[in-house]
């Protein structure tokens, strides 16, 4: 049951969400699916997915597909939007929440780093966000909702990263418009540091747990519950009139504070520990 919204507010819609095996995506799929959204959630790490899946399925008394899926293969994006669709119907809401980084000074990004970094965040979400429009929300509508990140200062130690977003958020622009008398809407969630399993990836020397919630203004990491009720508003009815957009959920982060430390690569140490209650 979501902790805000009425159960029965996504009932019948079906929705796929990208790296809904863990952290962020794991808590999206839980609050489409306790919203009555028939939710498939696709990653690479099928094993994974499958353990996240069953225990959604477990916990919420419902079923939670689970699909393999590597969204920089165009290939099996195609088969996993044909799959889906036979099994259970046109998709109704897509979440491109896949995807991620490594913290890495400019001048340190190999070609290949730089490649597989926009090949995931920027190809990936678009050959995704292409190949579902075309096979159902060009028809039917739609709700598309990339999560990205803060981009409007740029991002020390993310040069790769925040120019895959900043595309992506450009392109959230462009097809909101090409698409709006389809009935598409398409919005990005930049969310700022969330309590959420990616922050593993980070060496523990930035202060990530420690040192980050003092720089932002409300005190505190955002909780994964935030960015996932924010996707539940977007695809609900209450979002028909939004597109285009870019939510930010930084707890006035941006704002105000520095994002983190500009890296030196002599000072990254080990990564962030892990804390269970992320996954
Ligand atoms: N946590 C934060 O503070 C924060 C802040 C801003 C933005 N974000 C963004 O929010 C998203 C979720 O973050 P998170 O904290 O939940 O981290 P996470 O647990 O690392 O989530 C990333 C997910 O994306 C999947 N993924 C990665 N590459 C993929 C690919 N090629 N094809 C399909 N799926 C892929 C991963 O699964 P597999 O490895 O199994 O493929 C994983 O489930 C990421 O895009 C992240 O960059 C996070």
């Amino acid at each position: 049951m979501s902790s805000l919204f009425r159960d029965d507010l996504l009932a019948g819609k079906v929705a796929l969400v990208t790296g809904g095996g863990s952290g962020i995506g794991a808590q999206v799929a839980r609050e489409l699916a306790s919203l009555g959204a028939k939710v498939v959630i696709a990653a690479r790490k099928l094993e994974r997915l499958e353990r996240a899946a069953a225990a959604l399925s477990e916990e919420l008394g419902t079923t939670v597909y689970a699909k393999s899926l590597d969204i920089r293969d165009r290939d099996r994006v195609q088969a996993c939007v044909s799959e889906i669709i036979a099994e259970l119907g046109p998709i109704d809401i897509l979440v491109n929440n896949g995807g991620g980084q490594f913290l890495a000074p400019a001048e340190t990004i190999s070609p290949n780093g730089w490649d597989a970094v926009i090949a995931t965040n920027l190809t990936g979400t678009w050959s995704l966000t292409q190949a579902v429009a075309k096979a159902c929300m060009l028809k039917h509508g739609g709700r598309v909702i990339n999560i990205t990140m803060l981009t409007g200062r740029g991002f020390p130690g993310m040069a790769h990263s925040v120019a895959a977003r900043s595309g992506v958020e450009a392109m959230t622009r462009t097809l909101a418009v090409e698409w709006a008398q389809r009935g598409v809407r398409i919005n990005c969630i930049a969310p700022g540091l969330v309590a959420s399993s990616g922050l593993r990836t980070y060496p523990a020397a930035l202060g990530i747990l420690e040192r980050m919630p003092a720089m932002v203004p409300v005190k505190r990491l955002a909780r994964r519950e935030e960015i996932a009720w924010l996707v539940a508003y977007l695809a609900s009815p209450a979002g028909d009139y939004v597109t285009g957009q870019t939510w930010t959920v930084d707890g006035g982060h941006d704002l105000w504070a520095e994002k983190w430390p500009i890296p030196d690569p002599k000072d990254l140490g080990p990564a962030v520990p892990e804390v269970d209650s992320w996954e």
